[in-house]
Order: C-alpha cells, then structure tokens, then sequence
C-alpha cells in the first residue's frame, strides 16, 4: 500500500519538505560569489549537479532571490566549493541570513583563498573549487536555476589518488530531510553491464 500526495492539495511547503526528504541524499554546492561592491558571499546549496558535460557546466537552484543570486546576476561569476565534513558548523553557518553586504568568510571565520580565474574566493578548507562563469538562469516559478560553466578545476592533491578523487578523502557532506544531515556510507563499485555481455552476465540474474 502506499500513501497519495497531490501537489495541489498539499500545498507548496508541505510538497517542499516531502520532496526534499525523498530526494536524498543531495550533495552541498557551498557557493562562494561577491556582489558589485566587492564584499565576499559563501552560502550552501544542496539544490545542485552536473547538467552538462561539454561544455562541463554545473547548477544551483535559488529557492527565493537570495544574495548568492543577486551576485552571480551582477557579476557573472561563482565558485562551487565541496562542503566537506570537517567544516560541518561553518557549512550550515554560512546558511545564516546575514544582511548584504556581510561576508559570510569573515562573519563564520572560514578562511579564503583566491581562485586562478574568476572573482569570488575559493574556501581554503575545502578540497575541491569548481569556478564557474554564468552560463545562463532559469526562472522557476519561485526559483531561480543558475547554471555556471565551469572554466577551472582546484582539487587538492591529498584527495588524488592516480588520477581520481577519492571519495574517502573528500569525505562531502549531503543534505538529508527536515534538518539532517549525511556523510559518505559504504561505497559500493560495481561496472555497467555492456549489452555484448548482457547474455553471458551469469545465472543470478537469468
Ligand atoms: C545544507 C543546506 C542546503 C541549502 N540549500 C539551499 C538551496 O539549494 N537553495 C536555496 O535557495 N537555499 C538553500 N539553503 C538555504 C541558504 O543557504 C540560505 O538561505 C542562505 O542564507 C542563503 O545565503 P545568501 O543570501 O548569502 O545567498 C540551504 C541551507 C542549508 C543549510
């Protein structure tokens, strides 16, 4: 048996919070931007993935226009940082409704670091910086998908292990339902079946 839930007849906060505690876990863009007046902004995002390959673009939903918005619509640029697990307190921290024009890096104590080819800082602490030129926004009903071309990769070479980014190291939190938070569970590897193989895939599956 399974319970029914209309949109229309649940109402757009209750269908909200239904929809963000089945959709999980969702990995955390902590986006750094700065606005027309210089001041750094950091807040996370876990309304956020890869929407395409080449070009490698990522994105992010506003829910509401909120300052990382007003930023990357007036200057264009945006850093997706990986939240990662020991930087819990700052990650949710930073999702404080500071005032504009108050950074988040200096308010939370999250240390910056310039990033090599756009404007808002990278955080020092976090081992991956993907810094992202607006590739293009998408008005939502009442959100906003921003999508950011990704013209630079930072990855810290502790994560690396021959050629790829290990996620025991990256160790990235996600966002759950209601309050909850997740870290990384067992990790499972397991090759796709190409169909060349698909009749010889063994007698478990037959
Ligand atoms: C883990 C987490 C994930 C969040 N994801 C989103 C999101 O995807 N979209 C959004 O608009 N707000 C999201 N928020 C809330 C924003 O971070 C919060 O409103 C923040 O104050 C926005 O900062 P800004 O005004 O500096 O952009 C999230 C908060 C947390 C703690």
């Amino acid at each position: 048996m399974r319970i029914d839930f209309d949109p229309e007849t649940v109402g757009p906060t209750p269908f909200y919070k239904l929809l963000t505690s089945v959709i999980v876990p969702r990995p955390i863009a902590w986006v750094s931007t700065v606005g027309q007046d210089g001041a750094a902004n950091l807040a996370p995002h876990s309304f956020f993935t890869v929407a395409a390959v080449a070009p490698p673009v990522v994105q992010f939903t506003s829910v509401g226009r909120k300052d990382s918005l007003r930023n990357v619509e007036d200057t264009g640029e945006f850093v997706v940082n990986l939240a990662p697990e020991g930087l819990f307190e700052q990650v949710n921290a930073t999702a404080t409704d500071f005032p504009h024009g108050v950074s988040e890096f200096e308010a939370v104590g999250v240390e910056q670091e310039a990033s090599l080819r756009v404007k808002p800082p990278r955080v020092a602490g976090s081992p991956v910086a993907l810094e992202c030129v607006v590739h293009s926004t998408m008005g939502l009903g009442n959100s906003t998908v921003v999508f950011g071309r990704v013209v630079h990769a930072a990855i810290d070479d502790a994560v690396m292990v021959a050629g790829h980014a290990e996620i025991t190291r990256l160790r990235p939190l996600s966002r759950l339902g209601k309050n909850e938070w997740g870290t990384v569970g067992e990790v499972l590897d397991l090759a796709r079946i190409r169909y060349a193989d698909w009749e010889g895939r063994g007698p478990e599956k037959v």
